[in-house]
């Protein structure tokens, strides 16, 4: 696996690899891996002539007092994992090369990235959407693939790339859940024990929502008060949001008449996990 720290070096692996006509995919992480961003790798592997990761934490996409400084952080043991699951470049650029000085232009996408997430941690999703922008104007790969734990994060890049008319198809990749439900992420390894025993409530009380939805139910509100009422239950937990929003413009949703997305922030000190279902109807 060649591993490139430079922008120029990432474009000519990228550039080689399109000359013999290969077809390149491409999986931005912040490293920390787990089996969730592995099935990304799987995925664009099954795909993909070459498949090129990145790691970098993105500072942009962390408030003040979020914790990009305590980021959990192993490129030793994500390199290792990257070339065993057959990734064939890994662009690990610092921060120094994506934002020299007097970096100053940004991506919005204000309409999907107010809510949610958004709410809660403004100017995440700008961050997101412009580090994304940029990886993929580095990398220029044909696919990139994304996973629906952060299922607004999806929503997000693909309206963007809509919208610029940016030549890369976005495939969202199914959630990796940990045996007891409890969605994969990078940041279970600061839940305490008590608190990681706790956790997969949060999946849940989703899918009991899940099953209600499916058997019938169509008002939202009785659904997220449901859902509410079983986390507030959870010592310790404490609920950052909950809410039903319609697919794919997370515009408030009332009643379910379409496919809907059910997504849950819940804070465990300060830990903050996030999960989703989609609310067939
Ligand atoms: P990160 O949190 O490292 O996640 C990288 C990718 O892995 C994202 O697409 C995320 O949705 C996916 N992922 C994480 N946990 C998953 C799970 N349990 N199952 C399936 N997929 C999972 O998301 C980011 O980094 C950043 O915002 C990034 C897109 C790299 C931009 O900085």
């Amino acid at each position: 696996m060649l591993i490139c720290e430079k922008i120029a070096e990432i474009r000519d692996f990228v550039r080689k690899r399109k000359g013999q006509g290969k077809t390149v995919g491409f999986v931005p992480t912040m490293g920390y891996l787990h089996r969730g961003h592995t099935a990304l790798v799987e995925r664009a592997r099954g795909e993909c002539g070459a498949v090129v990761a990145s790691i970098f934490v993105n500072p942009l996409q962390f408030g003040p007092k979020e914790d990009f400084a305590e980021y959990p952080r192993d490129f030793d043991r994500d390199r290792r994992m990257l070339e065993e699951y057959g990734v064939d470049a890994l662009f690990y650029p610092s921060v120094g090369e994506m934002y020299p000085c007097g970096f100053c232009t940004h991506v919005e996408v204000p309409g999907l990235a107010g809510c949610l997430c958004g709410r809660s941690r403004p100017g995440h999703f700008r961050g997101v959407a412009t580090v994304v922008t940029k990886l993929f104007n580095i990398v220029q790969p044909d696919r990139a693939y994304f996973g629906q734990k952060d299922a607004q994060q999806v929503l997000v890049i693909k309206k963007m790339v809509e919208d610029l008319n940016m030549p890369v198809e976005i495939v969202a990749v199914p959630t990796v859940r940990e045996e007891d439900g409890l969605a994969m992420s990078s940041r279970n390894v600061y839940l305490s024990p008590d608190q990681r025993a706790e956790a997969p409530v949060l999946y849940r009380s989703l899918q009991e929502a899940a099953r209600v939805a499916a058997g019938g139910e169509r008002d939202a509100r009785r659904l997220v008060e449901m859902v509410r009422d079983r986390l507030s239950r959870v010592n310790g937990a404490s609920i950052d949001y909950v809410e039903i929003r319609s697919l794919p413009d997370l515009k408030e949703t009332e009643r379910l008449d379409s496919p809907a997305l059910l997504a849950l922030a819940v804070r465990f000190g300060k830990t903050r996990l996030i999960d989703n279902i989609v609310l067939e109807v």
